[in-house]
Formats: structure tokens, C-alpha cells, sequence
């Protein structure tokens, strides 16, 4: 299947730019990064969320916007702002530059909006890709388990289908 959009993002300079910083800037970080195998983990685990559920997903939408999810997080390291809005405004630029339709980029920004939320409902594609930037993440296998804020039952100890 193509992905145009998420194509077109993985070539952006801006985007690539804001992955190679975002890198750096986790160089000494201890907790969990945000570089492609997270972007890309959270897109796959976002697909096979939504097919046991039935919730319809453009994979397209879903790749676009795992990519971009976490881009914002140079602003949140550098000047404290939160990584979701940030990226957002960050994200907007990139697809409006990759000649992205309107509908699509708004779908996307969505996402990359409430990927911080979780949802209360368990039906939307909303609620299906904050639940996999949660399970992307190997807990039982990280060093700084320990020092981790997140609650030990949301912690992923196991592994999952
Ligand atoms: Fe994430």
C-alpha cells in the first residue's frame, strides 16, 4: 500500500532536521526516546489496534501522524512548552510544505493534538493511537524503570496481542 503523505514527510528537510535534534537532545536522557522506531512502533501498533476494534483507519493518516507526533518535543526540551502543541504548529508547516490536502493535514494535526489525552471511549481513533504511543513503550526491559513516573499498573511488563 502507498503512503503518499508519510512518503513525502520522511523526505522533509524540516522533519529530518527535527528528528536529528530531537536525538541529540535525548542523548543523556535515561527515560524512553521519541526518535523513528517509536514514531513508526506507535503507527503499526495504531493499525492493529483499529482492526480488532473495527475502527476505520487510514493507515496513510496514521503513519502521518505518528511521524510527526512527538516532533514537538525540541520545544518542550528547549523552552518548556507542551510537545503536543508545539508539534502541531510545527507539524502544520511541514505538511502544508509537502503539499498536503487540507482534510488530511487536519486529520493529522487531530491526532497529533489529543495523542496526550486518553479517551474515554474505547471505539475512536483517537483513543486507539494514545493507547499505542502507550504500548509502544518495553518497560519491563528498561534500565531507568525505577525512576519512570508512570503509574506501576500502566506500566507494560508484558507482552501484548
Ligand atoms: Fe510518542
Amino acid at each position: 500500500m502507498k503512503l503518499y503523505i508519510a512518503n513525502k514527510i520522511i523526505k522533509n528537510t524540516a522533519f529530518r532536521s527535527r528528528l536529528t535534534k530531537i536525538e541529540e537532545l535525548e542523548k543523556d536522557r535515561i527515560f524512553c526516546g521519541h526518535g523513528l522506531d517509536h514514531l513508526l512502533t506507535v503507527a503499526r501498533l495504531t493499525i492493529l489496534i483499529c482492526q480488532e476494534r473495527g475502527i476505520y483507519a487510514d493507515p496513510d493518516i496514521v503513519y502521518s501522524a505518528a511521524l510527526l507526533h512527538d516532533i514537538g518535543r525540541v520545544e518542550e526540551y528547549t523552552l518548556g512548552l507542551p510537545h503536543e502543541t508545539a508539534g502541531a504548529e510545527a507539524a502544520e508547516e511541514i505538511l502544508s510544505g509537502i503539499g498536503c490536502g487540507e482534510e488530511e493535514a487536519a486529520e493529522i494535526i487531530r491526532l497529533i493534538l489529543s495523542h496526550r489525552k486518553r479517551s474515554t471511549e474505547r471505539g475512536t481513533l483517537e483513543a486507539a493511537f494514545y493507547e499505542a504511543d502507550k504500548k509502544s513503550r518495553t518497560c519491563s526491559f528498561c534500565k531507568a524503570q525505577e525512576l519512570c513516573n508512570w503509574p506501576e499498573d500502566k506500566k507494560n511488563m508484558n507482552i501484548e496481542v
